[in-house]
Order: structure tokens, then sequence, then C-alpha cells
């Protein structure tokens, strides 16, 4: 094994869903280590580096649980440059990855309270590992609510998945604006919330999503009187090492990609704000 801490695994896709189509389409994809051994462990709210040969590398959140050993999931946006370059992969293709990089959320702390999942966009990704495994023990946490919107209904990714978790925990989807046919509800995600009323006794709120709606989520869950200690997020400054070490990523004096990118409200609020 290679001491070199920049040199990726060899990793192959083997699995490619197209998540939504259109203008924002997002794929997921699986990958196993491509020699047949074992990718490295990693827990939840923890990325990884991706590579496509002579195409780039980006930084993507880890979408699978921990307790998945057999593959990790990522479900990437088409955005630019290196994005697009994953969304033309094919199954059996290898990529490179190394990692796991950054914290994770701190789930052993959370066990007998009540989680509260705020999700918009792509913003589900990073927090969908950690709502798999809450579910995947399901008796260690109180109530699970799933808030999750997207711009359109076409936006909204997961759809199966989410349908599923309906069967043991409670699930509220929303879209931007009406559309025949929708019964979730019809708004931004921060108004979502409100309409359901969380409650903060005993409880962690959970956000990721475009800033501007986790700008409002933390507001208004301040407003239902969340503590700033009980609401935790991610963040996505660009990186490039994701080692500490190019100093691409610092929110002040943090690197985001070996201090973050799980911070709770109460550490981020009194962070410079460069993210
Ligand atoms: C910790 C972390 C986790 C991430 N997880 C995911 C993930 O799960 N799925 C995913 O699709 N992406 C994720 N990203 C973003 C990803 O690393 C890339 O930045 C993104 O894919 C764009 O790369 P690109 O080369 O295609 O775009 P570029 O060619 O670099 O940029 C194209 C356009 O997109 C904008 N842009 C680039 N990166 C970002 C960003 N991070 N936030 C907002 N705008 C941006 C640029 O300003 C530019 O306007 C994550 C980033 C970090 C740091
Ligand atoms: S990405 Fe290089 S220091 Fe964080």
């Amino acid at each position: 094994m290679s001491d070199n801490i920049y040199l990726p695994q060899l990793a192959r896709v083997a699995f490619i869903k197209d998540e939504v189509v259109g203008e924002r389409a997002i794929k997921t994809f699986r990958v196993e280590a491509a020699d047949g051994g074992d990718l490295f462990e990693h827990e939840c709210g923890q990325c990884a580096m991706l590579s496509i040969f002579g195409r780039g590398e980006s930084m993507i959140s880890i979408a699978s649980s921990p307790l998945i050993k057999e593959y990790k999931q990522f479900s990437i946006m088409r955005v630019g440059r290196v994005s697009s370059a994953f969304h033309d992969l094919a199954v059996g293709d290898v990529i490179g990855i190394r990692g796991p990089y950054g914290n994770d959320f701190p789930i052993d702390d959370w066990r007998g309270k009540n989680l509260y999942f705020i999700g918009g966009g792509c913003g589900l990704a990073p927090i969908w590992p950690l709502i798999t495994t809450a579910v995947a023990q399901r008796a260690d946490f109180k109530n699970i609510t799933v808030f999750y919107g997207g711009r359109t209904s076409r936006d909204i990714m997961y759809r199966a998945e989410l349908e599923k978790l309906r069967e043991s925990v409670d699930v509220h989807l929303s879209i931007d604006k009406a559309e025949e046919g929708w019964e979730g509800y019809c708004g931004f995600v921060p108004a979502a919330v409100m309409d359901k009323d969380p409650v903060p006794d005993n409880s962690v709120a959970i956000t990721c999503g475009p800033p501007i709606m986790i700008k409002y989520v933390i507001e208004n869950l301040n407003k239902l009187g969340f503590a700033d200690e009980q609401i935790y997020t991610t963040i996505e400054n660009k990186m490039k090492c994701g080692l500490g070490k190019c100093g691409r990523c610092n929110v002040g004096k943090d690197y985001v990609c070996v201090k973050g990118p799980v911070y709770s409200w109460a550490v981020l609020k009194n962070l410079p704000e460069e993210y």
C-alpha cells in the first residue's frame, strides 16, 4: 500500500440511476473497490474525493449509510466541468476515490431524542446516511420526521426510497409552487417546517440544502424554541486537497475539510460568513 495520501483507490461504477432529469440533473452512483476488496469505512456526514482520470477531482458527500459495506453511494448534480464528467460515466467505468474526509454527525449523542431532518434539492444526499442509519436503528430514537423539498415534483430525489421510509417515519414532501396531482405541501421548505410545528423538547434538527433555505430554516427553528446547540448543518466550501493542507476551504481559522463539514449552528454562527 502506498503512503502517498493523495493517491486514490480504484473504484468501479456498479450502478447508475437518473435521480432527477433536466436542467438540474442529479445522478446517483454506487461504486465498489475495483480489486474486489474493501473501500474505506466512513461515518455519517463524511465525504470522499472522487476523480475521473484526465477530467478532474471533486469532493462529494457519501450518501450511503456506514452500515452498508458493499458499496459507497454518491448523488451528483450536473453543474460544471467535473460534475458533467461524472454524468458521462457508464457502469463498469473505473474512477479514483480517496477518503473518508471531514467530521461526522454525533449520532450517538442523539439516541433517545426526536430527530427532525430538513433537506432541500441535492441537500438530501449528505443527510441520507444519517436518515437511513437512524431508521435502521429505529428503536434507539424517539420520533423521526423528514421534511424534504424540491423546486418542482420532478426535482424530488430518492422518491421511491422516501415513499418506503413512510413505513417507519413521518415524511413531508414539498414543492415550491402548486402542481396538478401533487398531494404534499406547496411552498418553500422553511414554511413547510412551520406548518408541522416541530417540538424542540428533547429534539435535534439537521438541515442541508441551498444556503438561503438553511438560513430561513434555522430562523424558523429558533422561533419555535430550538436552541442553536440543537441545530446541525453541513457546509460545502470549495475543496482541493481534503486534507487540511492547501488552505482552499477555510472559514476563519477552520479548514472545513478537517473541522467540518458538519457544524452545530452554535459553532457555525460564530465563524466568519465565508461559507
Ligand atoms: C463537503 C462537500 C460535499 C459535497 N457534496 C456534494 C454532493 O453530494 N453532490 C454534489 O453534486 N456536489 C457536492 N459537492 C460539490 C462538488 O464538490 C463540486 O463543487 C460540484 O460538483 C461542482 O463541480 P464542477 O467541477 O462540476 O463545477 P465547476 O466547473 O467548478 O463550477 C460550475 C459552477 O458551479 C458552481 N459551484 C461549484 N461548486 C459549487 C459548490 N460547492 N456550491 C455551490 N456552487 C458551486 C461554480 O461557482 C460555478 O458557477 C460537495 C462539496 C463539498 C465541499
Ligand atoms: S481542501 Fe485543502 S485545506 Fe481543506
